[in-house]
C-alpha cells in the first residue's frame, strides 16, 4: 500500500527526489532507498531520530540497515528533543560533534526520523557537514509528511533578544535525496500533535486543492487506526496535501514568486510563535495565521467579510482555538512579526487568501494589515492607542 510521487526542483541539486507515502514501510526502508538510489552504498549513516520515538519507529529504521547477510552499514544514532528551543546552534554543535565522532565521510547519509522540528534540524546539519552531505527524511507527524520534509528547506531559529526565538533565521535549501513517510508512525501521535498538521493541510486546499478541506474533519476520528482502509484514506490525504506543495516547489524552488504562497498565514503564524514559544504548537500558529490572513485579506479588498468568517469557521471546527491564548498587545507582535523573514527590502510582505480561491502576495504591504489581522485573532492595542 503506497503511493509514490516527485518531487521535482527545476535544475536544483536534486533532480527528481522520490517521495514515498505508505502504511508498514519504514522495516524495508534501507531496501527502498537503496532501490531509488538514493544513499546508494553510504559509507555510514547517521541515525538523527525524535528521542520521543527512538525506542519504536527510530529502532525499526535502524534495523533496516542490518543486512541479511549478517553485515551492516555503520550506523550512529543521535536523540533530539523535539522542542523550538532546541532547533538551535548549539544543537546543531552537537549533532556536528556526533557526526564527527562517528566518523562520517562525505559518502555519509544522514537520516532524520521524526517531525518537523527533527528533520528541519538534520536537513540542516546534512547541507552544512563537509559543505553537504545526502539526507534521507523519515517524516513521522502529519505536518512533516504534508510539509516540513518536502521542498528543501532546512533551518534552525536564532535568538531575536527579549527572551523571543526568530523562527528559521539560519537555513538552507538542501532537498533531501527522498522522503519515506509511514503513515503507521502517526498512529502513536497525540490527538492535538495531529490536529496541528491539519492547519498545513488547510493552508494547501486553501492555496490550490479546496477538495482536500472536507477530508480534514474525519481524517481526526480515525488517525490512530491501523486498519487498512483508514490507513490507506490517510495515504491519500497525505499525497494529496503533498502534491500541492511539491507542485508548487518545482515551479519556484528558490522562493522567488510562486513559492512564496506556501507562507500563507505564516508571518502571523512566526510573530505568534515568538511570543507564545510555550503555549502554541507550530500547527496551532498556523491555524490562527490563517484567520488573521483572511481578515486582514477582507481589508485589503481580497475577501469578503463572510468568506474570511467562513474560514474562521472552518479552522474552529477542526477544533483549533480561533483567538490567542491570553491577551498580547498588537505592538508586541508587530515586533516579532518585523524578524520574519518574508520581509524585502525591510518592507512588509505578506501572503493572503483570495476569497475565490488561492492565494496572493503582498509585496510592500501597509502594516495597518498585519494588525487588523492581529486584531481579528483578538490582540489589543496598547495604552498609547
Ligand atoms: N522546512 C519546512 O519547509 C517546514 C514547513 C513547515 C513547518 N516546518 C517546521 O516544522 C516544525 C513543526 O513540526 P512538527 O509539528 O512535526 O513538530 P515536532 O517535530 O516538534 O513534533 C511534534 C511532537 O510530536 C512528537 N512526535 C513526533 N513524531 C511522533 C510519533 N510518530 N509519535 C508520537 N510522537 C511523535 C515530537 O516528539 C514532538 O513532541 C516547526 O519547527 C516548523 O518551523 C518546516
Amino acid at each position: 500500500m503506497t503511493r509514490e510521487l516527485t518531487q521535482r526542483m527545476n535544475g536544483e541539486r536534486v533532480a527528481s527526489a522520490p517521495v514515498v507515502i505508505g502504511s508498514g514501510i519504514l522495516d524495508s526502508i534501507a531496501d527502498r532507498v537503496r532501490s531509488i538510489g538514493a544513499g546508494k552504498n553510504p559509507s555510514s549513516i547517521l541515525l538523527v531520530v525524535d528521542d520521543a520515538i527512538a525506542t519504536t519507529w527510530g529502532a525499526r529504521v535502524a534495523r533496516s540497515w542490518h543486512n541479511p547477510d549478517g553485515s551492516s552499514v555503520r550506523v550512529t544514532e543521535c536523540l533530539v528533543h523535539a522542542s523550538e528551543s532546541n532547533k538551535s546552534a548549539s544543537t546543531w554543535t552537537t549533532i556536528m560533534d556526533q557526526a564527527i565522532r562517528a566518523g562520517l565521510d562525505r559518502r555519509g547519509v544522514i537520516v532524520a526520523v521524526g517531525g518537523g522540528i527533527t528533520t528541519d534540524l538534520a536537513g540542516f546539519c546534512a547541507a552544512t557537514y563537509l559543505r553537504g552531505v545526502q539526507w534521507i527524511a523519515v517524516p513521522t507527524t502529519l505536518l512533516g509528511m504534508v510539509d516540513a520534509a518536502l521542498g528543501g528547506k532546512t533551518g534552525i531559529n536564532l535568538s531575536i533578544g527579549q527572551n523571543r526565538l526568530g523562527k528559521n533565521l539560519a537555513g538552507t535549501i538542501w532537498p533531501p535525496s527522498a522522503v519515506i513517510a509511514d503513515t503507521q508512525t502517526l498512529t502513536s501521535l497525540s490527538a492535538r500533535t495531529f490536529r496541528g498538521g491539519l492547519a498545513e493541510c488547510l493552508k494547501h486546499s486553501m492555496i490550490a486543492d479546496p477538495s482536500i478541506a472536507a477530508l480534514l474533519a474525519n481524517a481526526q476520528t480515525y488517525f490512530a487506526d491501523p486498519d487498512p482502509l483508514n490507513q490507506w484514506r490517510l495515504i491519500d490525504l497525505v499525497a494529496r496535501c503533498a502534491q500541492v506543495k511539491l507542485d508548487i516547489v518545482a515551479e519556484d524552488p528558490r522562493e522567488a514568486d510562486r513559492r512564496m504562497l506556501l507562507n500563507l498565514g505564516h508571518t502571523f503564524a512566526h510573530a505568534l510563535e515568538s511570543e507564545f514559544a510555550a503555549e502554541l504548537l507550530h500547527g496551532e500558529a498556523v491555524a490562527l495565521g490563517l484567520v488573521a490572513a483572511s481578515f486582514a485579506s477582507v481589508a485589503d479588498g481580497g475577501m469578503t467579510l463572510a468568506q474570511a468568517q467562513s474560514v474562521r469557521s472552518q479552522v474552529a471546527g477542526l477544533g483549533f482555538a480561533v483567538a490567542l491564548p491570553r491577551a498580547v498587545t498588537v505592538d508586541s507582535l508587530e515586533f516579532a512579526a518585523g524578524f520574519d523573514k518574508k520581509r524585502e527590502e525591510s518592507s512588509l510582505t505578506l501572503i493572503l487568501p483570495v476569497g475565490s480561491g488561492g492565494a496572493r502576495i503582498v509585496r510592500r504591504a501597509d502594516p495597518e494589515l498585519l494588525r487588523v489581522g492581529l486584531r481579528a485573532i483578538g490582540a489589543v492595542e496598547s495604552a498609547g492607542h
